[in-house]
Order: C-alpha cells, then structure tokens, then sequence
C-alpha cells in the first residue's frame, strides 16, 4: 500500500527540502519504492538533486496543467525522472508561481488537482514523499489534501513554536472541512540543530510540552553541519555529498525510526 506524506511547515529554510531529499533516499535504500514531488517553484529539490530547474520542459505545472484542463491521457510515468540513487522525482521550477492563479481559478475542487493526478502514479510507489513550499496557500493546500499524513520539520529556535501553531489549525481546518478526513500528522523532527546552545533544548522543550500529548515528536533530531549546507549545491544527497557525517547519520537513524513508527501503525 502506497503512502503519500507532505513535508510542510511555512516558515522557510527549516530543512524541508533536506528531509525530503534524505528520508526519501533513506527509504529507497531500505528497498521501499520512492517518488518525490517537489511542490515549491523554488525547484530546491530538483536542484538539490543534480537538475537544472530551468532546463526543465516537463515539471509539476505541466502535470497539473494537464490535470485541471482534464487532460487524464498522461501516461504514468510522464515527468518523472529517474535517479541513480534510487528515487523518482517529478521536478518544478519557476513556472508553479504561475499555477496558484490558474489553480484559484478553477471552479470546482481546486485543493483536489494534486491528489487527482497522485491517484494516478501511487501505485507504483511505496512512499511519495511531498516537498511542499514556505507558504499555506491553495499549492500547499493540494498538498494536504493529497497526503495520508504531514511530516513537520521544526527548526529549534525561539519563534519556532509560533508558526507551528497556523500550520496545525490549517490541518485541523483541512480534518474538518472534509476536504481530506484521514489526514494525521506523522510528528515533529528537529532540524537544523546546534546541540552545543542550550536553545535547542529550551526550544525543544517548549515544544515537547505545548503539543508533545498529541503530536510524536521524532526521538532523533537533525544536526547542524558545513557539509549539509554545500550539499545541494553540488547536486548531491548527504549520503552522497558526506556519507560519514553526522547529517548522514542522523538521516539514516531518523529513517529507521520512521520506518518503525510505520511498522506500529
Ligand atoms: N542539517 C543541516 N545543516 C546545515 N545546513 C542545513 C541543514 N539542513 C538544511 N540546511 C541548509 O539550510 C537551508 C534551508 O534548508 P532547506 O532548503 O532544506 O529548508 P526548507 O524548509 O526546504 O526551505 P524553504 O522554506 O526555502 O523551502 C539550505 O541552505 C540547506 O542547505
Ligand atoms: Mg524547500
């Protein structure tokens, strides 16, 4: 059975696309069949893995493009691109921008135009993994509405707690419209973490204690390290880029700990 999991939280840079690229690499080398979506026209994740968003014909807009203007004939595996690591991806750059007006302007079921064409591919898949963009707008809405689940990467740092808080009521919002009822949140992972300030463990602490009765907080947590930050610049995952490192590391731990989380499910 396929799984679809949007990797969200609007305030940027808090390693959502780092967790996107890692955990779905961790998974494909755990044997699981991977696809990632990036959902962001910042193309961070078409970029991180080695694509040159602007050189692009098909992406995620030409997907959805098709999808709204009810061209199903798409076969499965238009768009996507196959890595060497062993994950697909369906790409975006720039032109997504474009799509949230011609989304808004879609009469009926706008939020569901994602989930339309995922419904399409999941089934070659056992995880799709959804890289969503710093915003809660209708791009991210399709997202929520498409996912079994939400992964919430959290930066721990002060103003952390404040954001999680619009993130969480437009879950909830998404719950009780009915636009997607069986949406659950997978849980918190801490990102970006300097574990030599004593930041992180107030800030995690904060957290543990304003949501840590409904929503797992991931037992591992993400370091912060130079080597995690030139990845994506050389196109690489961080098993590739510092496959000894301690990002690395941490990376193939918090997959197990997701993949044995799902296990209990
Ligand atoms: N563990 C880490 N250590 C050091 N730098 C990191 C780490 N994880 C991510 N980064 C860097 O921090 C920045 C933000 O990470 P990332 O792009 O994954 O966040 P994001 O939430 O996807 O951002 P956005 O909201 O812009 O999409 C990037 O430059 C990335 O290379
Ligand atoms: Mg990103």
């Amino acid at each position: 059975m396929s799984r679809i999991i949007a990797i969200a939280n609007q305030k940027g840079g808090v390693g959502k696309t780092t967790t996107t690229i890692n955990l779905g690499i961790g998974l494909a080398r755990a044997g699981k069949k991977v696809c990632l979506i990036d959902l962001d026209p910042q193309g961070n994740t078409t970029q991180g893995l080695g694509f040159n968003p602007d050189e692009l014909e098909v992406t995620i807009s030409t997907v959805l493009d098709k999808i709204i203007d009810k061209d199903y004939k798409i076969c499965k595996d238009y768009g996507i691109l196959k890595l060497a690591e062993g994950v697909d991806i369906v790409p975006s750059n720039i032109e997504l921008s474009a799509m949230e007006m011609k989304l808004i302007s879609v009469y009926i079921g706008r939020e569901k135009i994602l989930s339309t064409y995922l419904e399409m591919i999941k089934e070659s898949y056992d995880y799709v993994l959804i890289d969503c963009k710093p915003s809660l707008d209708i791009i991210t809405l399709n997202a929520l509405t498409a996912a079994d689940s939400v992964l919430i990467p959290v930066q721990a740092q002060y103003y952390s707690a404040k954001g999680l808080e619009q993130l969480l009521s437009t879950i909830t919002q998404v719950v009780v419209s009915g636009l997607n009822s069986r949406l659950k949140i997978d849980g918190i992972l801490f990102t970006l973490v300097n574990d030599r300030t004593c930041s992180f463990k107030l800030v995690s602490e904060v957290i543990r204690e304003a949501y840590g009765q409904n929503i797992h907080i991931y037992a591992n947590y993400i370091p912060r390290s130079v080597k995690a930050e030139e990845a994506p610049a050389a196109g690489m995952s961080i098993y590739r880029y510092d496959d000894k490192g301690t990002v690395s590391e941490a990376y193939v731990r918090f997959t197990d700990e997701f993949l044995r989380q799902e296990g209990m499910a």
